[in-house]
């Protein structure tokens, strides 16, 4: 065994790369599913399996179990790490194993993979498939040697006939943990390993088709189109075409040079809208091979990205193939249900982030309509770590494999089986040459291989960081990562040697935790900008591992270090648009209305409704449906339907009767159904007047002892602090609200998000700042009816600094409730705070909860866009977000009021400026110190957060930095609330 350390022999015995497809028998009757193929026997299934931690531990004999008898078994497909053999580690840039090309380690896993296989001769080959194995396999069949391959996600096919006897055969596989491949796939992910895809037995005729490209060329006027395949086969072969609804278009024979084509009058066009697919077979050698094709075409012009001569914007998300519990295993189910979320959440297009995903996740995506930027297998991220090994020079260095002939071969030869495997599938509009591996020759070179293999699809690549002098005209696009909203704005301007070639965000907002908070920004950049060809959201999935409940029941998912890992990049792995089980973060549902299909605006008279789809007409007919409501003060005050008829990228106007709108707070909803599914909403504020909350002065009396001053009213009794000056009791009808004193606040559990920021807030102990007491007075009002004033001066600090602010509380007593009001002095040093608010702790009874504010989902100042302003009422466990690792969650933005209630007792908090507040079951401190989850305790209390503001999310986990605008850097601020 040598060829895992030798990156010129990638594949020993292997046919070469060739269009993925599973024929069937002449006689048979074709089908979409590959399991009906009598050609077709799949091999999944419980195998024999032995684990070795070494390479160098195999027995003399392991291919023969007579003497080496198995001793386990194994699921294939899976990953021996899910399996009890080995652990998973989680890492994302840094190399798992030493920077020491071509060699790997010596500690090298082995799974000995074994299976009988019954075989009679029927004059057919057979052809064994592996659809991905990690990192590479040596192949034997009955003892003798096949073959070897490697490149994780790409097809191994070996040709197994010769190798077979009448009867039982005995196929055994040793599949290694690292071979030379892995320093080409250190993309962002758990490494594991083992045979993770189908893998069957394909009984093939001699002399059948080896191979076949379908293209298809529509004329300017779109009033035909040309159909052709080219076959390559040592025979003729003849071919049929169907129109969608089954009619026979055309038949024939292919010519000298293998081809048939066949013109198609009024064609109709493949798009991710409509995603119509002709059928195609080709006959040849007693086998038959089914084909769904889509006619349509792809091209850039002035730098924009057209589909069939339109102009389409990317509404992407980045997708690995992952599981809790199946790993890189993506049964097509799976796959499927992936892929039906993201139609529900208005996605149409998914970069296989990074690498090409099994075959059958190309064919869902033809059919249910995804444009696919296919990604080739290939990351060589940790060569930044190792180029700039103890100090930091630059980033450049990600470039040496790029550069280094070593690997010139091997990675021609992933873009070649990217190319080959998948030129046959219309939802592949745009070849990646891999992730994050900087750029050089290597690359220069395979990008006009790949353009040579094919022709009729533009090549992407991220990666532009070089450590040579050459350029990157070979690539398509422009293509970033996380920059910012003002890079969109001023592309292309900024980009001087783009010449014309359009933008993509290949990754943007960072899902990680809660967030993006950014979404929308982006979008109303990618609309304002035609070279701008949109964006694909990092990522779709969380992907944490199931590893069962805990003794109370809770679902433990594990993240990067939780396996003991000594290398790993803890919970980066966390930071998708849905949980590893596919509920969604309230960040996919931000996304599923930034992306929604209508967007309506109020204009002079009434309001204009843009249709975002590039193919499909917006109308009754076609089964999509508008309708509004409108609310003042949140109740409804009209409500009904527009009829709505919007051609492709155009617009329509409609009109509403609407109230008068002098005062109150006025919104009208829009709200889109495509075949009774909503699919978005509009929410348009008609008019918002100054509210402006009048106390009932019911009267009250104030008595002190030497720790509180006491002010009691009918039915409410409030105790203040000489301690703190803080609220330390609120009794209502006899019952204690407080379990303990109010606190003024500060901080929040850190999002992800606030990954830099945090650091500034711990530094200066903002989680922990005391109160220091000045001043604390308190004075009766005997005029009018009794109010009582109480006021305090003090500050905020812990240690090490002068105090971070100074505040000036005034709480104004009227009977039956109180106004807290606060004139606030934050120190010049800090940056921005993350919210800044009162923090009550309540009675554990007062669970549930009423607010007028966006919700239901948790909303920020830049991450609403899922919400609706509107009164919801709810309890206080449904407002956590659960976040794998806990963070700061469930706040709600624009707030006139809150309300927790008991069947008993009630809390109201108002103001008359909108505040934001969380109610949740745990206290921020539990929120930052729990790991995970399932080791969150709740506290004694619930806690009530009401703040003047709370800082916006963004997505600097590993985007940008949160934008001035959303963030609490005011040094100077006021604010009152009334309690009652
Ligand atoms: C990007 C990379 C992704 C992922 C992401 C961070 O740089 O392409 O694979 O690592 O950062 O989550
Ligand atoms: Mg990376």
């Amino acid at each position: 065994m040598k060829y895992h350390e030798d990156t010129q022999t990638l594949h020993v015995g292997t046919l070469s790369p060739h269009a993925y497809f599973v024929p069937f028998r002449a006689e048979q009757r074709v089908s979409d599913e590959r399991a009906d193929s009598e050609l077709f026997e799949l091999l999944n299934g419980e195998w024999d399996f032995d684990y070795y931690e070494s390479v160098f531990d195999l027995p003399e004999n392991f291919t023969d179990r007579s003497e080496d008898p198995p001793k386990g078994s194994i699921a294939v497909p899976s990953n021996w790490q899910l399996k009890g053999y080995d652990k998973p580690q989680y890492t994302n840039v840094r190399y798992p194993i030493p920077f020491d090309p071509p060699y790997v380690p010596d500690e090298n896993p082995v799974g000995l993979y074994r299976r009988k296989y019954a075989y009679h001769a029927d004059g057919l080959k057979r052809h064994l498939v592996f659809e991905g194995v990690d990192s590479c396999l040596y192949l034997y069949v009955n003892g003798n040697f096949v073959g070897y391959s490697q490149v994780s996600h790409c097809i191994s096919e070996f040709d197994v006939t010769a190798f077979l006897k009448e009867g039982e055969n005995e196929i055994a596989c040793a599949v290694l943990k690292y071979c030379d491949g892995t320093y080409l796939e250190d993309q962002d992910k758990w490494r594991m390993s083992g045979i993770f895809r189908d893998v069957y037995m394909l009984s093939r005729a001699e002399g059948g088709v080896e191979d076949y490209t379908v293209t298809t060329k529509i004329s300017a006027d779109e009033k035909t189109a040309v159909v052709s395949v080219k076959v390559k086969t040592e025979q003729g072969c003849s071919a049929v075409i169907y129109a969608p609804n089954g009619d026979k278009i055309a038949e024939g024979d292919t010519d000298g040079a293998g081809i048939f084509s066949a013109d198609v009058k009024d064609p109709q066009l493949w798009n991710a809208e409509n995603p119509v697919l002709y059928r195609l077979e080709i006959f040849c050698a007693g086998e038959v091979i089914s084909e769904n094709v889509g006619i349509r075409e792809i091209s850039i012009e002035d730098g924009v990205v057209k589909i069939n001569h339109t102009p389409i914007k990317f509404r992407g998300v980045n997708r690995h193939d992952s599981y809790p519990d199946t790993g890189f295993y993506a049964p097509v189910e799976k796959m499927k249900k992936d892929l039906e979320l993201m139609k529900s959440l208005n996605v149409n297009a998914v970069r296989t982030s990074h690498y090409p995903n099994a075959p059958e996740f190309y064919q869902l995506c033809d059919k249910m309509g995804f444009y696919v930027v296919d990604e080739a297998d290939i990351e060589t991220h940790g060569c930044a770590d190792v180029y700039n090994t103890f100090e930091w020079k630059d980033y450049n260095g990600i470039a040496l494999i790029a550069g280094d002939k070593r690997f010139e071969k091997a990675i021609a030869d992933r873009h070649e089986r990217l190319v080959k495997r998948d030129i046959n599938r219309p939802s592949v509009v745009i070849w990646s040459l891999g992730n994050e591996s900087g750029y050089g020759d290597n690359f220069r070179k395979s990008a006009k291989f790949v353009r040579s293999l094919d022709s009729t699809r533009p090549v992407h690549y991220e990666s532009r960081q070089k450590l040579d002098d050459g350029n990157d005209r070979d690539l398509d696009f422009v293509s970033v990562m996380y920059w910012d909203t003002d890079y969109v704005k001023f592309y292309p301007e900024s980009e001087k040697e783009a010449y014309g070639r359009p933008l993509m965000l290949c990754e943007y907002c960072h899902a990680m935790g809660n967030g993006p908070g950014d979404l929308e920004d982006y979008w109303q950049e990618i609309y304002a900008n035609a070279n701008v060809c949109g964006g694909f959201v990092w990522e779709w999935c969380d992907h944490g591992i199931y590893t069962g409940k805990t003794d109370d029941g809770r679902e433990k998912y594990f993240y990067g270090g939780d396996f003991g890992e000594v290398v790993h990049d803890g919970n980066f792995c966390m930071d998708g648009l849905v949980y590893p089980d596919r509920t969604l973060h309230t960040g996919a549902m931000e996304m599923k209305n930034v992306y929604r299909p209508i967007r309506a605006s109020k204009n002079d008279g009434g309001f204009t409704f843009e249709n975002k789809l590039a193919f499909t007409h917006i109308s009754s007919e076609n089964g999509w449906e508008c309708r509004y409501v409108v609310r003042r003060d949140t109740k409804i005050i009209c409500e009904g339907k527009i009829s709505i008829d919007i051609k492709p990228m155009c617009a329509q106007t409609a009109d509403i009767a609407l109230p008068e709108m002098a005062d109150g707070h006025i919104t009208v909803d829009f709200d889109y159904y495509k075949n009774g599914e909503n699919v978005g909403f509009d929410q348009i504020e008609l008019c918002n007047v100054k509210r402006e909350h009048i106390p009932n002065k019911n009267g009250c009396t104030l008595t002190e002892n030497s720790r509180e001053y006491i002010v009691s009213s009918d039915n409410m009794t409030v105790s203040v602090s000489k301690r703190s000056g803080m609220i330390s009791q609120i009794e209502k009808n006899g019952v204690k609200l407080l379990e303990k004193p109010a606190r003024l606040n500060m901080f929040r559990a850190p999002t992800d998000n606030d990954i830099t920021a945090k650091n500034d807030w711990f530094k200066v102990y903002l989680d922990k700042a005391k109160i220091k007491l000045y001043s604390l007075s308190a004075e009766e009002n005997c005029r009018e009816n009794k109010t009582v004033k109480i006021t305090a001066e003090l500050s905020l600090g812990y240690a090490v600094y002068e105090p971070m602010a100074r505040v000036k509380l005034t709480y104004e007593f009227f009977g039956g409730e109180f106004s807290l009001s606060a004139e606030v002095d934050i120190h010049e040093k800090l940056k921005f705070l993350p919210r800044f608010g009162v923090r009550f702790f309540t009675a554990k009874q007062l669970d549930g909860i009423e607010y007028a504010g966006y919700g239901e989902n948790e909303s920020y100042i830049d991450k609403h866009r899922s919400c609706k302003f509107g009164r919801y009422v709810s309890d206080v466990h449904s407002q956590h977000e659960d976040y794998i690792r806990p963070q700061e969650n469930g706040s709600h933005f624009g707030t006139e009021y809150v309300k927790i209630f008991s069947s008993s007792a009630q809390l109201e908090v108002l103001s008359d400026m909108d505040f934001s507040f969380n109610f949740s079951p745990y206290t921020q401190e539990a929120l930052t110190n729990a790991k995970h989850n399932w080791e969150l305790e709740e506290g004694e209390s619930n806690v009530l957060c009401v703040d003047y503001k709370m800082s916006g999310v963004g997505s600097n986990s590993c985007g940008p930095e949160l934008k001035e605008k959303y963030r609490l850097s005011e040094k100077h601020f006021a604010f009152t609330f009334f309690i009652r």
